[in-house]
């Protein structure tokens, strides 16, 4: 794998403030791995409670962002907002953006390349729809999602790609081990052609999709696997504490 493996826990829509209370107490409670980078991202209305009570080992991540710089933008937030109240992270391409909401690959860019130039730090997600896997396009899609992010990105040490087959997406069909090596190997040689033989090397390349505490340790094996990004199993924090021992 490549550098320090990294886990992610998106909470998606979900939670209140007592039940994120509760969970900040138990992660802040959890042993967790010295040599795993842990982030979390909570609705953005939460987002500040959480980080005035969650320990500094665990950096917060936003779950979407403005485009550009604030203004007057009804209902958006901004990546100088994230900065001021000391959000690190960014995630961007998420298939229930591209699907649900309708970005695309042109606006998911732009909002990757002004995240960046602010310094919020990138967690980008990829990864094909169940048809697409079907007709044999896996590669196809993920390759015209991983273009559409490398023409927005100059500094690869602030990014984190996630492959996220939506179709293992809230599904409990994780993909095999044997499924995601084959696609982050072809992400990582994606990057050594287009991009450069120091960033394949250098970028960790994340699997999402049904992780949960049971099924982490046999993905985390595979060589082209550098960590997770998890959903539903990341509402419990025995998810992080699951990861302490098959690494
Ligand atoms: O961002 C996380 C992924 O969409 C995975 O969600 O673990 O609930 O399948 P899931």
């Amino acid at each position: 794998g490549s550098g320090k493996f990294f886990v992610g826990g998106n909470w998606k829509c979900n939670g209140t403030k007592d039940s994120i209370s509760k969970l900040v107490s138990e992660l802040n409670a959890a042993t967790l791995e010295t040599d795993v980078d842990v982030v979390v991202a909570p609705p953005f209305i939460y987002i500040d409670q959480v980080k005035n009570s969650l320990t500094g080992r665990i950096e917060v991540s936003a779950q979407n962002v403005w485009i550009g710089k604030g203004g007057a933008y009804t209902g958006e937030i901004s990546a100088e907002q994230l900065v001021d109240i000391g959000v690190q992270w960014v995630i961007l391409g998420h298939s229930e953006r591209r699907h649900i909401i309708g970005e695309d690959d042109e606006f998911i860019g732009k909002k990757a390349a002004y995240a960046l130039s602010q310094n919020v730090k990138l967690i980008a997600c990829i990864g094909e729809l169940l048809e697409e896997r079907e007709a044999g396009k896996t590669f196809d899609v993920c390759f015209k999602q991983m273009k559409a992010f490398a023409d927005s990105i100059s500094n690869w040490a602030d990014v984190v790609i996630a492959y996220e087959p939506v179709w293992a997406i809230g599904t409990g069909k994780v993909a095999t081990p044997e499924q995601a090596q084959e696609v982050h190997a072809a992400v990582r040689d994606w990057l050594k052609t287009n991009v450069s033989p120091e960033v394949a090397s250098s970028t960790r390349i994340i699997y999402g999709g049904s992780v949960n505490a049971a099924n982490c340790a046999e993905l985390a094996k595979k060589e082209d696997i550098d960590g997770f990004l998890v959903g539903g199993a990341s509402l419990k924090w025995l998810l992080f504490v699951a990861l302490k021992t098959p690494l």
